[in-house]
Order: C-alpha cells, then sequence, then structure tokens
C-alpha cells in the first residue's frame, strides 16, 4: 500500500516536473536562443576588440520636445529618442529563433545587460531621466547581419552658456554633447548618421523662441584620462519678441507717457505733480525688478537695462523738473532787469504778463512763474520728443542684429 503510494507520489512528481519544463522550453525561446548566440560572448569587449580598429558607433536624435530655455539657471530641456547603432560580428545569426526572423527585439533586461553597448554620456547635462512607463523606454534591436541598434528615450536638463547683452532681442546657442566616458577613441569612436542626424517633429514648438537652425559636429576632447571621441549638436535659436513688448515695453512707454501729464499742471499743484512722478518712479521699479527675477544676476548691461534705465532717467527726469518749476514759480523776482527773455512759443498766455515785464513803468510779477510755465511748455516738447529719439535708435540698433540671420527652419517632409 505505502509501495503503491510512494510509486504513484513519484510518477505525479515527475509528470509536474515535465510539464513545467515544457513550460520553460516554450516561454524562453528568446532566452535560450541568446544564451545560445552568447555562449562566448564577452560583455566587457567592445565588438573590436580583436582588432586595432574603434568601434563605430553611430548616432541619431529624433527631438521629441524642446523645452524652454531658463535664462535664470542658463539650461534647457529636451526630450529625445537617443538611437546608437554599431556593428558586433559576434552577434551575427544564420537565423533567428523563429523562420524567416531576421531581426530580434530583445526586450529581457537581463539579456540586454549581457550585450555590450557604448558608455554614451551628455557632457553637458545637469539632469535626466529615461522613461519607465508603461515598460522601460528602451530598445534594443538585432539583425542577423549582426547590426545592434539601441534606442532610448530621454528628458534630459542641459546647461548652456547663454549671452544676456541683447536680452530680449537675444538669439542662443544651446548645444547636446555626447561622448563616451570611459572608452578613449581607439576603443569608441562617435559618427552621426549621414541621413538625418537631427530628426525633427512637424511641428516643434518651443516657448518663446523659434529654431533657426542646427549644426553637428564630431569631437575629440583631450583629456589627462586620454582622447574620446564625442559628437555635438548646436541649436540656433531666436527669441521671439512678442512677450517681452506685450509685458515689458508696452507697459513702461505707457508709464513713461503718463509721467508727461504732470507738464500739464499747474507748478504750483504740488500733490498732484508729487504723487504723479513718485508713483510712476515706483511702478517702474517694480516693474524692472520683476524683469531682474528671470535672469541671472550678470555684470554687464543688457538690451533691457538700457531701456529701463532710459525709461528711469525719464521718469525722474520730469519729477526733477517739476522740482525746478515749483522753485520757480515761488521764487521773488529782485531784478527783473536781468530776467531771460522767453521765446514767444513757450510763453503762452504769459506773453501778456510777459509784455508788461518788458515795460519799466508796469508793475514787474512777484515770481518767476512764467518762466515756469515756459520751462513746462518747453518740457512739452522737449521729453517726448527725446523719448521718440531715443525709440528710433534703440529698436532698429537691437532689431536688425536680431533678425539679420535666415529664417527659422521650416521641416521637410
Ligand atoms: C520564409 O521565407 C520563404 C522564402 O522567402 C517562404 O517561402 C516561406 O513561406 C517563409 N516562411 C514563413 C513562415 O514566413
Ligand atoms: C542589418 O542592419 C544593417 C544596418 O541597418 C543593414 O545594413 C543590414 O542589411 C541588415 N541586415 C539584415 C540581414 O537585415
Amino acid at each position: 500500500m505505502t509501495k503503491a503510494l510512494v510509486i504513484f507520489g513519484l510518477g505525479l512528481l515527475l509528470l509536474v516536473n515535465y510539464g513545467q519544463a515544457e513550460k520553460e522550453k516554450h516561454k524562453n525561446k528568446q532566452q535560450q536562443f541568446m544564451s545560445n548566440l552568447l555562449e562566448d560572448y564577452d560583455v566587457n569587449d567592445s565588438p573590436t576588440a580583436n582588432t586595432s580598429d574603434a568601434t563605430k558607433v553611430y548616432v541619431q536624435m529624433f527631438l521629441n520636445s524642446f523645452g524652454s530655455l531658463n535664462a535664470a539657471n542658463m539650461d534647457y530641456s529636451i526630450d529625445v529618442f537617443l538611437r546608437q547603432s554599431w556593428y558586433d560580428e559576434r552577434l551575427k545569426f544564420s537565423s533567428g529563433y523563429r523562420a524567416n526572423k531576421t531581426r530580434i527585439t530583445v526586450n529581457d533586461p537581463s539579456i540586454q545587460s549581457k550585450i555590450w553597448k557604448p558608455d554614451t554620456f551628455f557632457n553637458n547635462v545637469k539632469d535626466a531621466e529615461i522613461h519607465r512607463v508603461t515598460m522601460n523606454n528602451i530598445l534594443l534591436r538585432l539583425n542577423a547581419s549582426g547590426h545592434v541598434l539601441y534606442s532610448m528615450r530621454v528628458t534630459l536638463k542641459l546647461s548652456c552658456n547663454m549671452e544676456f547683452k541683447y536680452y530680449p532681442f537675444d538669439r542662443q546657442e544651446c548645444g547636446v554633447s555626447i561622448s563616451s566616458y570611459a572608452n578613449t577613441d581607439d576603443v569608441i569612436k562617435y559618427h552621426w548618421v549621414d541621413d538625418t542626424p537631427i530628426d525633427l517633429p512637424d511641428e516643434l514648438e518651443i516657448a518663446q523662441f523659434d529654431l533657426l537652425n542646427f549644426e553637428t559636429s564630431e569631437t575629440t576632447q583631450h583629456f589627462v584620462t586620454g582622447d574620446f571621441s564625442g559628437l555635438v549638436v548646436q541649436f540656433d535659436l531666436r527669441r521671439q519678441n512678442g512677450y517681452h513688448v506685450l509685458q515689458t515695453y508696452i507697459p513702461t512707454i505707457l508709464i513713461v507717457a503718463i509721467s508727461w501729464v504732470s507738464f500739464w499742471l499747474d507748478p504750483n499743484a504740488v500733490p498732484g505733480r508729487v504723487s504723479l512722478g513718485v508713483t510712476t518712479l515706483l511702478t517702474l521699479t517694480t516693474l524692472a525688478s520683476g524683469i531682474r527675477q528671470s535672469l541671472p544676476p550678470v555684470s554687464y548691461v543688457k538690451a533691457i537695462d538700457v531701456w529701463v534705465g532710459m525709461c528711469m532717467i525719464m521718469v525722474f527726469g520730469a519729477l526733477l523738473e517739476f522740482t525746478f518749476v515749483n522753485w520757480l514759480a515761488n521764487k521773488k523776482i529782485v531784478d527783473s532787469g536781468r530776467a531771460f527773455r522767453i521765446p514767444k512759443i513757450f510763453a503762452g498766455s504769459d506773453a501778456e504778463q510777459l509784455a508788461c515785464a518788458e515795460d519799466p513803468a508796469a508793475k514787474p510779477p512777484a515770481t518767476y512763474m512764467m518762466y515756469a510755465r515756459a520751462l513746462d511748455r518747453l518740457c512739452r516738447l522737449l521729453f517726448p520728443g527725446g523719448f521718440l529719439l531715443f525709440n528710433l535708435i534703440y529698436w532698429p540698433y537691437y532689431l536688425i542684429q536680431q533678425y539679420s540671420d535666415p529664417e527659422p527652419i521650416t521641416v521637410e517632409r
């Protein structure tokens, strides 16, 4: 009885084991195939380890999206499909594990890790992320002739040296630089693919910027640790002006124009003119500090500084002018003989009084009020005229340098 039970038990065990083995065999066809292929494979050796040549790694990037440039931190972010391909003779196979299959996509991370891959890194990266939703965004594909395609989706935050001399009418050159971290150029040599090394989506929107052009190049970097092959792509970007014209230039023009209202008020309207001058000056200061916040504290003068500086001078000038006018309006005339003669056009309604003043018989006016009024009238022309002249120089100067070059690139499909 016990014997029969033992035999039955053993038989059951065998059956279960056999079933599992069969299942395993079925499930891991790719694993079996790959383990055969990788039998004598050393993941530490580059494909050309036995020869004197370097392994040529061909790179292509598909630019998924281009994040906005962050001026304050001098960086920008991009989302790319980084595609690297190389030839590994050891991975040649005559037929795949399924009939007529000349390409194998390796999904299993444990197998992926057994295949040699270049140790590419981004020289100017600040932060990087590989996407894992819903699966690792990695493609590793072999074909029968031994070519490997290794593609991954990465979101990168890259540093970019920006120059703000012409801000906000600036153009920036931001690049992506890749290279091998540990393998010198006699082991790995990078090349851009011949056909469209940088692939752009149909509609590439970059906040505030137009992509004018890009330039790819192959480099060799010399460090104390050796010479490393690398690749660089530089994007030529031009800032769109709409945002700053709406948010900065138009408001400041209005503030400056409002400060001129003061010239039409009475020289003795102290509360009105002082509050007008001080309010406009304070508003301008607030606006200026808002602009400063989005920029790094660079030590040179930017285009926006020139503008804000000029607006400050205009508003401050109007306030100073009032101080002088008010002082004049209240100053008692001591010696009318030495009085300055006011031209007719600025005399206005004071012309009669002026005539009286010239007449020695007439009673001299108590104060220099008419001079004050004349000065106000002069400033009504002088201030807007000066500001207009400044604008006529400012805008062409900065816009010409910004638009002196080609139109934004259009993607050809
Ligand atoms: C494999 O290719 C051959 C010739 O190209 C074809 O006759 C055959 O039907 C293919 N087999 C499968 C399973 O696709
Ligand atoms: C493998 O890929 C390379 C490069 O894409 C190609 O030149 C080659 O013809 C492919 N071989 C096969 C068998 O598909």
